[in-house]
C-alpha cells in the first residue's frame, strides 16, 4: 500500500471535480512513477493513460487498487480484484458501517481474507506516502514531505488539516485515511508498517473511538516506546461523544478513561488541532532530551517571564547554575554588562543576531544545558530574516544534537521567519507559550520511554482466586449479582487489605460475642439482599460503646428493617470495629465499554462529589502506576499531611489501588466495586465499606 509499483483507480474519471478524477491527478502530479491504470466503463483514455474496462482486463500485476465506484458495486468489484491477484485496497466509497451497513461491511472483510487482499476504509479519502512520492487521494496535491505520519478517522477533517499542514509547513510521511476501519485500524498500520517505517519520526492520530481499546494500548505502548505518538482524539463533551459514535459507527468510550489510557500508554493527548500540530512539529524535529536542564535565550524581559510561567505550568526546569550561566554567556559578543544570564538569559533588546548566533552557539556547545528554547522581539536592530538564517546555520552545525525550539513575537516580517524555520524542520512558534509546551511534550515523551524502559511491563499479583471465585460461586448460586458486604469483605481479606474486624450475627448473643471480639467502638448495619440503602432503612448504627447498647441496637436494626421492606430477606447484622476518624479516600471500578475495567481513586465525600477530584487508570497497572494516581488528584496534600494533619500510609494506599487494579482484571465476574470509603489512616489503609456487584449470569 505504501510502496506499490502498480497502481489501478477502479472508478477513475475524466471529469474534473469527481473522487476518481482528483485521485488520478493527484497521483500523477505527486510524481508516482509507476504503473497507473484507470478503470472505467466507457472512456478509453484518462489523463494520458489507457484506460482498461475492469481490473481483469488489466495486463500486468496489481499492487494496489484504489476503489471510488457507488457502493452497490462494491462487493462484485472486491471478488474481481481478490481474483486478479490485486496485494490490497483502499475503499474510498463510503455508505457502509456509517450508515448501518455492517452486513456489507463484514462481507468486504471476509472477501478481503479470502484473498488475503488487506484493505483500509470504507468511507475514506485515501493515503500519502511522501517517500514513494504516492498520493492516492482526493485531498490537496502538494503535501510537505517530512516525518510526521498522520491517520485520520476522520475524512473531511483530515482533508482540511492536511491543507492545513502546508500553510504551516508541517512536514509528513504519509497521510492515511482509515475510516470505517472494516478491516485495518490505527493499531493495524502501527504494528504492521509505520512503528519501523525509518521515514517515521512520530505519529499523530485523529482518534473519535477505538474498536478494541485493550489491544490499541498495547500496540501504543510498544509503538510509543520508539515514536512519540500525539493523539486528538474528539468527543469530549457527552454529546460530542454521541456524535462520534453516530459519524463513524464507533463506540466511544468514556472520554475521562481515553485520557487516562492514553497517559498510561505514553500517548500525549492534545486539546485540539493546533496545539498537536504545535507539538509534532517539536517532537518531529527533534532528539530525545538526554536531560532536563532547559535555557532560555531572550532579547526581552517581559516574553521571558511569560516563558518561564509557561515552564512552571509545563514541569519544565530552568538551569540553575548561576556560575556557570555566567561563565556561559556574560560574554561582549553576547550580552550588554546590563544583560542578565540568570536563565532567561537576557541579551537585551539591543541584543542583534550575532548575539543570538553567539548564544546558541555556547548553549549547543554546553553539556550542561540539554535543551533550548530561543525568544525573539522584533526590534528594530535586528533583522529577522538574516536571525533566521543564524537559526537554520547553528542548528545544522550542531546537528540537532539536543532539542531545539523557538518563539518570535511581532509582525509580518516575523511571520515569514516563523515559515522559513518551519520549512527548515527547524519548530518555530509566534508565541512563548506555544513553543514551551511543544518542548514540555517532548519531554513527557521521554519521560514515559524512560520510566516504562526502567519498570518494564506490569507484573500480575498472584490472588487466591479459587477462594474468591467459590465466594462468588455462592452468590450466583443465589441468584444473586450484588455482594452483601461481609462477602466483598471477604474477598478484600482474601487479597490481603486491611478490613477491620467484624462478624455477621444472626442473633443478639452472637452479635455480643462478635462485638467483644473486634473491639470496642463498633459499627452495626442490616445484611439483606433487599435493603440496598442501609441508612434509609434505619439499618447503621456507628460508635457503640458497650454490650448493652450492642443488645439494644440489635433489636433496634432488626426492627427497622421489617418495617421498611416486610419481605426481606434479613441475613443479619455486620458488626465491625470502628476505625478512628481519618482522611476518606473512595477506590471504585467500573467496566469501560472501550478499555474493560478500570480503576478510579479519589478522596472521598466532598471531594469526589462535588469536585469531582479523580483519576482513572485502565487495569491492571503496577505499583508505580498506583502511586502517579494518588500524585494526580488536586487535593493530594490532604494525604501527605497538609496543613499539620498526619500523613497517611502512601505505601499501604497505592498498594490497594494496585491489587484492586489486578483482583479485577483477573476476575471478569467483578463487573463494578466501589470501596468507599477507604480511611487512609497513619499506619493503615482500611476497607471500612465496599460493595461488589458481578456481571450478569452468563
Ligand atoms: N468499474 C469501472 N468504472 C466504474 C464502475 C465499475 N464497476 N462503476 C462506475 N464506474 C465509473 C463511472 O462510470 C464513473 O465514471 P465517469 O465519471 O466517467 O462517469 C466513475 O466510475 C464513478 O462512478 P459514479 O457512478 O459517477 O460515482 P461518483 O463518482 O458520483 O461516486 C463515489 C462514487 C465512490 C465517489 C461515491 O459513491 C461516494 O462514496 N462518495 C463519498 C466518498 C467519500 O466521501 N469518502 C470519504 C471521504 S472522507
Amino acid at each position: 500500500m505504501f510502496k506499490p509499483k502498480s497502481i489501478a483507480v477502479i472508478g477513475a474519471s475524466k471529469k474534473p471535480g469527481k473522487i476518481g478524477y482528483e485521485i488520478m491527478d493527484n497521483i500523477i502530479s505527486y510524481g508516482f512513477n509507476g504503473e497507473l491504470y484507470p478503470i472505467n466503463l466507457r472512456e478509453t483514455e484518462i489523463l494520458g493513460k489507457k484506460v482498461y474496462r475492469s481490473i481483469s482486463d488489466v495486463p500486468g500485476e496489481v499492487d494496489f487498487a484504489i476503489i471510488s465506484i457507488p457502493a452497490k458495486y462494491v462487493l462484485d468489484v472486491f471478488e474481481e480484484c481478490g481474483k486478479k491477484g490485486v496485494k490490497c485496497v483502499a475503499l474510498i466509497t463510503s455508505g457502509f458501517g456509517e450508515v448501518g451497513d455492517f452486513e456489507t461491511e463484514h462481507k468486504l472483510v471476509e472477501i478481503a481474507e479470502k484473498y488475503n487482499m488487506p484493505f483500509i476504509g470504507p468511507n475514506i479519502f485515501g493515503i500519502v506516502y511522501a517517500p514513494s512520492r504516492l498520493n492516492a487521494s482526493f485531498g490537496p496535491a502538494d503535501v510537505k514531505p517530512g516525518k510526521l505520519a498522520f491517520i485520520t478517522q476522520s475524512g473531511a477533517l483530515g482533508i482540511a488539516l492536511m491543507g492545513w499542514t502546508i500553510t504551516n509547513k508541517i512536514g509528513l510521511s504519509s497521510i492515511i485515511s482509515i475510516g470505517n476501519k472494516a478491516q485495518i485500524g490505527e493499531s493495524e498500520l502501527l504494528e504492521n508498517f509505520l512503528k519501523d517505517d525509518p521515514n517515521t519520526k512520530a505519529l499523530l492520530l485523529y482518534i473519535e473511538g477505538l474498536h478494541d481499546g485493550r489491544r490499541s494500548m498495547e500496540v501504543f505502548r510498544e509503538v510509543g516506546l520508539k515514536k512519540p505518538i500525539i493523539a486528538l482524539k474528539s468527543g469530549r463533551s457527552k454529546r460530542g461523544a454521541l456524535a462520534a459514535a453516530s459519524h463513524t459507527g464507533s463506540l466511544a468510550g468514556s472520554d475521562k478513561v481515553y485520557s487516562a489510557a492514553f497517559e498510561q500508554v505514553g500517548v500525549l493527548r492534545a486539546i485540539d488541532a493546533s496545539e498537536a500540530f504545535d507539538w509534532a512539529r517539536c517532537i518531529t524535529n527533534n532528539p530525545r532530551p538526554k536531560g532536563k536542564n532547559v535555557v532560555i535565550i531572550t532579547n526581552g524581559g517581559g516574553v521571558g517571564v511569560m516563558a518561564t510561567d509557561a515552564c512552571d505550568d509545563y514541569n519544565l526546569e530552568l538551569y540553575n547554575d548561576q556560575e556557570k550561566l555566567k561563565e556561559l554567556f556574560f560574554k561582549p559578543e553576547i550580552m550588554p554588562p546590563f544583560g542578565s544570564t540568570k536563565n532567561p538569559v537576557d541579551i537585551t533588546g539591543g541584543g542583534g543576531e550575532l548575539a543570538y548566533k553567539k548564544a546558541m552557539e555556547a548553549a549547543f556547545a554546553a553539556p550542561e544545558i540539554d535543551a533550548i528554547v530561543v525568544l525573539y522581539c522584533q526590534t528594530a536592530t535586528t533583522n529577522p530574516d538574516l536571525l533566521a538564517d543564524y537559526i537554520i546555520e547553528v542548528v545544522k552545525k550542531y546537528k540537532k544534537a539536543k532539542p531545539f525550539v523557538i518563539a518570535s513575537i511581532g509582525g509580518v516580517a516575523v511571520d515569514e521567519m516563523v515559515d522559513k524555520l518551519n520549512e527548515n524542520d527547524i519548530p518555530a512558534y509566534d508565541l512563548p507559550e506555544k513553543a514551551i509546551s511543544s518542548l514540555s511534550a517532548l519531554y513527557r515523551w521521554s519521560n514515559f520511554v524512560e520510566r516504562t524502559t526502567k519498570l518494564g511491563k506490569p507484573n500480575g499479583l498472584k490472588l487466591p482466586l479459587d477462594k474468591i471465585k467459590a465466594i462468588i460461586a455462592k452468590v450466583r448460586k443465589e441468584g444473586r449479582v450484588q455482594m452483601l458486604e461481609h462477602e466483598a469483605k471477604e474477598i478484600f481479606k482474601l487479597c490481603n487489605l486491611h478490613v477491620p474486624n467484624y462478624g455477621l450475627a444472626k442473633t443478639k448473643d452472637k452479635a455480643i460475642n462478635i462485638a467483644q471480639k473486634v473491639g470496642f467502638p463498633v459499627v452495626m448495619k442490616i445484611v439483606s439482599e433487599d435493603i440496598i440503602h442501609k441508612s434509609d432503612a434505619g439499618g447503621v448504627f456507628i460508635g457503640i460503646k458497650d454490650l448493652s447498647e450492642v443488645e439494644q441496637t440489635f433489636d433496634k436494626i432488626i426492627e427497622n428493617a421489617k418495617a421498611y421492606n416486610p419481605k426481606a430477606n434479613i441475613r443479619g447484622v455486620i458488626i465491625s470495629h470502628m476505625e478512628p476518624k481519618a482522611t476518606e479516600v473512595i477506590i471504585g471500578v467500573t467496566r469501560d465499554p472501550t478499555f474493560g475495567p478500570t480503576v478510579m481513586f479519589g478522596l472521598g465525600g466532598i471531594y469526589v462529589e462535588i469536585l469531582k477530584d479523580v483519576v482513572f487508570r485502565v487495569a491492571p497497572f503496577s505499583l508505580e502506576e498506583a502511586q502517579h494516581m494518588i500524585d494526580g488528584i488536586k487535593t493530594r496534600d490532604m494525604l501527605y499531611g497538609a496543613r499539620g494533619q498526619k500523613p497517611a500510609n502512601i505505601d499501604d494506599l497505592k498498594h490497594a489501588i494496585y491489587v484492586i487494579s489486578q483482583l479485577v482484571s483477573q476476575v471478569d465476574d467483578i463487573k463494578e466495586l466501589d470501596i468507599n470509603p477507604m480511611f487512609a489512616m497513619e499506619d493503615k489503609a482500611s476497607v471500612v465499606d465496599a460493595r461488589i456487584t458481578l456481571t450478569k449470569q452468563k
